[in-house]
C-alpha cells in the first residue's frame, strides 16, 4: 500500500516512519535499518562530541544510501544564558559540588562504586555538555557535513536556517505547545514534530491526542508528525487520523538489537507496564519521562529540586555510569514513552519497522469499517 503523505514526497522515503533521535540510543545502526527498511532513521546525536558526530555520520553513509538525520539540541535556556541566572538566590553553578556530595552518598546506599576518577578526560568534558559552545560546534559539524535532515529536539534552529537550507539539508523541530509551532513555523522548517507528554525524553506538558491536531491547525500548512507513545501501527493510524502526516517514534525501536543502550536498559522496557514511567528532572535538569528508578524516587523524595540544564548532567552522570557498569536497571532504566507496556521482546529494527508498517496498513484499511 502507498501511503500519500507529503512527509514521504519532502524527506524521500517510502514510509512516513521516522526513528525518533535518541541520545546515543538512536545509533548508525540503528538509522540505517529504519532507513534501509523505507522509514526515515535520525541519530540521536545531542550528547556526541562534534568528533563523534562526524564518525557517527559516516557510519551511517556506509550502511545506507537512504536518506538519514541527525538530531540535536538547541535549548534556549541554555544558548540564551538563561540557567547561568541567580537561582534561589544560587547560582546552580555553585551548587554543583554540593549536589556531587549528595549524588555519593545515593551511590553509598546503593552499593554503587564510584568509577567517574579512572576515566580519562574525554572530549565532551573539554568542550562541556550541553554548553552554548556544545551545541554551536555540533551545529558546526551539521552544516559542514551536507547532512540530508537536521532535527532540532528542543529549540529553534532559525539561526542556522539559511546555511542548511543552502546545503539542501532538510529541517524540522520538535515542538509541545502551539506557542512554539507558531515560532518555528517561521524559521522555514520542512516538518514539524508534536511531541505529547506521552513520549519518552523531553517532553510536553499536553498529551500526545490533544497536542497533534493543535499543532497541526497552528502549522501554516507545514507538515506535522505525531510523536509520543506511538509504538504500534494503531498508534500510527491514529496520528494520521488527528492530521499528521507521519510519526516519530523513539521507545518502539529502544528494544531492538541495534539501538545503542545497555541491555538491562532493553530488559527494563520489556519488563515495564504503561505504568512504569515518571516525569523526572534528575537525569538532565529537564523534565524528561524515564522509567521509575531508585535515582527518581531519590528525588522525588528529597527537599532539593535537580539542577537546570547544563549542571544536573554533572550531578547524574558518575550515578548512571555507575549503575551501567553494574548492570543495574533498578537505578538506571533509562528514558521511555508510556507505550512502552505494547513491548514484549527485543527484535531487530526491521522486524519493528515492517509491523509498523503492517499494523498501519491494516489499522487504515479496517477505519472503513465506521463508515
Ligand atoms: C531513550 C530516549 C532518548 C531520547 N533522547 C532524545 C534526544 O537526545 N533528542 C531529542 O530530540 N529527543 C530525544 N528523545 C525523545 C524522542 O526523540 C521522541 O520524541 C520520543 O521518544 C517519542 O516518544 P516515544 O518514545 O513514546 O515514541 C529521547 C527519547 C528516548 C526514549
Amino acid at each position: 500500500m502507498t501511503i500519500k503523505s507529503r512527509i514521504c514526497e519532502v524527506f524521500g522515503i517510502k514510509y512516513p516512519i521516522f526513528l525518533a533521535g535518541m541520545g546515543g540510543a538512536a545509533n548508525p545502526k540503528l538509522a540505517a535499518a529504519v532507513s534501509n527498511a523505507g522509514g526515515l532513521g535520525v541519530l540521536g546525536a545531542a550528547a556526541c562530541t562534534p568528533n563523534q558526530m562526524r564518525r557517527w555520520i559516516q557510519e551511517t553513509r556506509e550502511l545506507t544510501d537512504k536518506p538519514f538525520g541527525v538530531d540535536t539540541l538547541l535549548p534556549m535556556s541554555v544558548r540564551g544564558g538563561g540557567n547561568l541566572k541567580q537561582n534561589q538566590g544560587k547560582n546552580p553553578a555553585d551548587l554543583v559540588e554540593d549536589y556531587q556530595e549528595m549524588a555519593k552518598e545515593f551511590m553509598n546506599e546503593h552499593g554503587l562504586k564510584m568509577i567517574e576518577a579512572d576515566r580519562k578526560p574525554t572530549e565532551i568534558e573539554s568542550v562541556g555538555l550541553f554548553t552554548k559552545e556544545f551545541f554551536e560546534e555540533q551545529m558546526e559539524v551539521v552544516i559542514e557535513e551536507k547532512v540530508p535532515v537536521y532535527a532540532a529536539g528542543l529549540g529553534n534552529p532559525a539561526p542556522w536556517m539559511e546555511r542548511l537550507k543552502a546545503n539542501n539539508t532538510k529541517t524540522m523541530t520538535v515542538v509541545g505547545a502551539v506557542r512554539h509551532t507558531v515560532k518555528v513555523s517561521s524559521a522555514g522548517v520542512d516538518a514539524i514534530v508534536a511531541q505529547g507528554h506521552d513520549a519518552g525524553g523531553h517532553n510536553s506538558p499536553i498529551g500526545t491526542m490533544a497536542l497533534i491536531p493543535q499543532v497541526v491547525d497552528a502549522a501554516n500548512g507545514i507538515p506535522v508528525l505525531g510523536a509520543g507513545g506511538i509504538s504500534d501501527g494503531r498508534g500510527i493510524a491514529a496520528a494520521l487520523m488527528l492530521g499528521a502526516e507521519g510519526v516519530w517514534i523513539g521507545s518502539a525501536f529502544l528494544a531492538s538489537e541495534e539501538a545503542g543502550i545497555y541491555k538491562h536498559q532493553k530488559q527494563a522496557i520489556v519488563d515495564a507496564t504503561e505504568e512504569g514511567t515518571v516525569i523526572s528532572r534528575s537525569i538532565t535538569g529537564k523534565p524528561a519521562r524515564i522509567i521509575r528508578s531508585a535515582w527518581t524516587d531519590f528525588w522525588e523524595r528529597s527537599i532539593h529540586d535537580p539542577l537546570p540544564m547544563p549542571f544536573q548532567s554533572a550531578v547524574a552522570g558518575s550515578v548512571l555510569a555507575s549503575a551501567d557498569a553494574d548492570e543495574r536497571q533498578d537505578i538506571n532504566p533509562g528514558f521511555a514513552g508510556q507505550g512502552i507496556g505494547m513491548i514484549k521482546s527485543v527484535r531487530p529494527a526491521e522486524e519493528i519497522m515492517s509491523d509498523l508498517v503492517e499494523g498501519m496498513e491494516k489499522t487504515l484499511l479496517e477505519s472503513k469499517k465506521w463508515l
